[in-house]
Parts: structure tokens; sequence; C-alpha cells
């Protein structure tokens, strides 16, 4: 089948059988069919290749099929694929005391699912057992997955609107202001879930000190602090975690993305003694997932974490974050009326323009060029940039530049039709 025919066929079957809708918005933003990926780069069914900025929503901090999680993968295949769980599970052993030799302090436990939105799930449940309440503090703007229980907590009424009622007692604060979330978190409170940085919001970098004034309004009621740091993990921010940056340990962490090394899903929910003891002190099995430590998932997690050691990773998303940052700025700079501003930490970098529906159109000048980034979730007017965290100088030089050039022709394309 050659190039244009296969782009055909496979758009006709989703426009029959997966998403006639998302189909038609591919297609128009001008996405072809994803062949490779390796490194830095996707491939296309022409064989163009692009510069992956997008990282998958923050999937590919090692790049597309990293070797040694190719390598890890592949030899536990040979032996065992997914768990049985009626055994013991190696690689689930080894995985979860890996996690508790980075995590912050007190995290000791790992329970395995294998998506963001199902550790969210976990996370909340585990929350209102613990506490024996039902009140949940979230941060408008803020996205913690679709699923039922998490689209409960996401922070943006589009999404919920179609599906209420959702989880109720729910309250929703501003992000990154600790003392309306601390008036909202109360002897009701089972928790507050806030992201480390807000990701899909529009990649929103809290002030410091945010999240260690949130642990102590939960501490002083008795409510649990969870991060939902499914996008922040394993050096995107440049350390391991986002609230390392805070130096803060919440009851609850949530895990799932680039923990795979972007060969595996997996996710995964951290949490303390207190917590492990509550929800499994009286009941091993209170909470479970089929496929959650399944060895394949796991090998691969050990294999993400021993690579970001060994390649500097995290130093690496402080440096090349810096320069990306820095060079996305100097173009923000030259185009003021369409750029606000620039912001993000390590390589979790937002662009927000003047208005909502320029970055739809960067998006489809940066494609043009070989480059793929797309816009935040919960906020369009945002450009996230999460290449992989192994990028060069000078692909972020590309990058760069490509954005540079993707700008100018938009602002032609505007003057035009103006
Ligand atoms: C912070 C955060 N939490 C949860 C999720 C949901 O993860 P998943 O899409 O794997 O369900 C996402 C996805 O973007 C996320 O960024």
């Amino acid at each position: 089948m050659d190039a244009d025919a296969l782009f055909a066929d496979v758009v006709d079957k989703y426009s029959k059988h997966v998403n006639p809708y998302l189909a038609k918005l591919l297609q128009f933003a001008g996405f072809g069919v994803e062949m490779k990926g390796e490194g830095c780069y996707v491939w296309d069914q022409d064989g163009k290749r692009y510069l992956d900025c997008l990282g998958g929503y923050g999937c590919f901090s090692l790049g597309h099929r990293h070797p040694k999680v190719v390598e890890a993968v592949k030899t536990q295949l040979d032996s065992l694929a997914l768990s049985g769980k009626a055994f013991f599970n190696k690689q689930g052993a080894d995985l979860a005391a890996k996690l508790a030799e980075i995590a912050p302090e007190g995290l000791q436990y790992t329970f395995y699912c294998n998506s963001g939105a199902e550790a969210v799930e976990g996370a909340l449940k585990f929350a209102k057992g613990v506490t024996g309440r039902s009140k949940i503090v979230s941060t408008f703007g803020g996205f913690h997955g679709k699923t039922l229980g998490s689209l409960s907590v996401t922070g943006k009424e589009k999404y919920r609107q179609k599906f209420e009622p959702l989880l109720p007692g729910v309250e929703f604060v501003p992000y990154g202001d600790s003392i309306t979330a601390s008036e909202a978190i109360d002897e009701h409170t089972a928790c507050m879930i806030v992201e480390a940085i807000q990701g899909e919001g529009g990649i929103h970098v809290p002030p410091d000190g945010y999240l260690r004034d949130l642990r102590a309004a939960c501490d002083k009621v008795g409510a649990l602090l969870i991060l939902d740091e499914v996008q922040t993990l394993l050096g995107r921010t440049g350390k391991w975690f986002g609230c390392d940056h805070d130096g803060v340990s919440p009851d609850l962490m949530t895990l799932a993305k680039a923990l795979g090394g972007g060969v595996m899903p997996i996710g995964a929910v951290m949490g303390t003694q207190a917590v492990w003891e509550k929800i499994y002190g009286e009941n091993p099995l209170s909470h479970t997932s089929t496929f959650g430590g399944n060895s394949l998932a796991c090998a691969a997690g050990i294999a993400a974490i021993e690579v970001t050691k060994e390649e500097g990773l995290l130093e690496r998303s402080t440096e090349m974050g810096a320069l990306l940052k820095g060079g996305l700025a100097e173009v923000g700079q030259r185009h003021g009326d369409l750029i606000k501003e620039v912001r993000g930490r390590g390589l979790m970098i937002g662009v927000e323009f003047q208005m909502d529906e320029v970055g739809e159109l960067v998006v489809a000048q940066m494609l043009k060029r070989g480059m793929c980034v797309a816009y935040t979730l919960n906020n369009p007017r945002v450009l996230r940039f999460e290449p992989p965290l192994i990028i060069r100088e000078d692909q972020v030089q590309f990058a760069v530049e490509t954005f540079g050039e993707a700008v100018s022709e938009t602002t032609e394309v505007l003057a035009m039709l103006a």
C-alpha cells in the first residue's frame, strides 16, 4: 500500500470505527499517520520526520523506544509478560523499592494500575477510606483525567458538564492561591488534590511555598494531600518529582506517563504507612487491578528510573529547559502582539498567546516544518513544549527557530485575513 492509500485507509477506518470527529480534527491540524518513533523523532507515512516536542503529553521523557527500556521489556517478555496476581512478582517488588528510594520522604508503598486517571481514582478512594470524609478540594484548570472520579476533580466545566452529577462534595479553588485553598480545607475535607505544576491547565508554576502551605492546611484538619505527579515526574521539571522543588511530602502521589519509559503503559499510587494500614490492614485486596503491576510494565519502569539516573536527565532537563525557555521567550519578545508569556520549569514549558485561535495555526505551521507540539487540554491559548529530556542543544535550536518561523508566518496569515 503506498503512503497516500495508507493514510486514506487509516482516516477512513477512524471515521467509520474509531471517532469521526477526532478524525476531522487531526486532519484539519495536518497530522498524518505515525509510523515510527526513535529518540526525539517520529516519522509519518510519507517518511517525513518530526522533532517531537509534544512528547506524548509527557510520556516520552526518554524519547521513543529508548534502547535500554526496549531491551528490558524484550528480555522480560521471554520469561513472564503479565502477572498472574497470585504469586509474588519480582519486577513489581523491584520497581516499588526503586520508587521508594527516589520519592519524597514517607512514600513507602506503591499500588500499580495502568493509567493516570486510574491512579487518581485510587488516590481519591484511599483518601476517602482513610478519613471517612467526602469533601475534596481541587483546583480550577487542574487536569486529573476523564474517568468519572478523576473527571469530578478536573477543573474544566467543558469536560464535566454533560456527565453531571459526578462525585459530590468537590470544591474548586484557584491554583496557586494557598489562602483560598486553606479556607476551603476544613474538618469535612478528605483531601486536596493538586498538580505540582498545572499541566493541561496551561503550564502554571505555583509560587514558592504553595505546596508547603497546602501541606500545613491539610495537617491542621487531618485532611490528606494528594500530589498528582502524572505529568511532572522523573525529571520533567528538573527534579525527580515536581513537589521536590517545594520540599513537600504528600500523603499520596499519583504517577503514570513517563514511568513506562515511553515503551509501556503504567500507572501508580504511592502512599504512606498510615494510608496503607487503613486501606489494606483489614483487607489486603481492598483495592486491586488485574493488569496493574504486570511484569512488562514494571520492567520498563525499572529501566526508566535507571536511564534517568545514568544519563543525568534531571540536570539535563534543567539545562536544556533553560535554553529552550530562553529561546522561546526571545521569539515572544519579537512577537508581543501574538505572544503573552513564556513560562515553565525544566522541560515543561508553555507559550501563552494573546488569543485562543492562534495556537492551532502555529501548531499547523510547525507540523509543516517538521516539528510537533500541541496546546494544553484545559487551555487552548497555551502551547506546551514537553520534548524528551534527552534532547540535544542543536535540536533545541531547531525547535526555537521553527517556532519563530511558525509564528512569523502565522502573523502574515492573520494580517491577510484582517
Ligand atoms: C496531571 C495529570 N493527571 C492525570 C492525567 C490522566 O492521565 P491518563 O490520560 O493516563 O488517564 C493526566 C493526563 O494528561 C495528567 O496530566
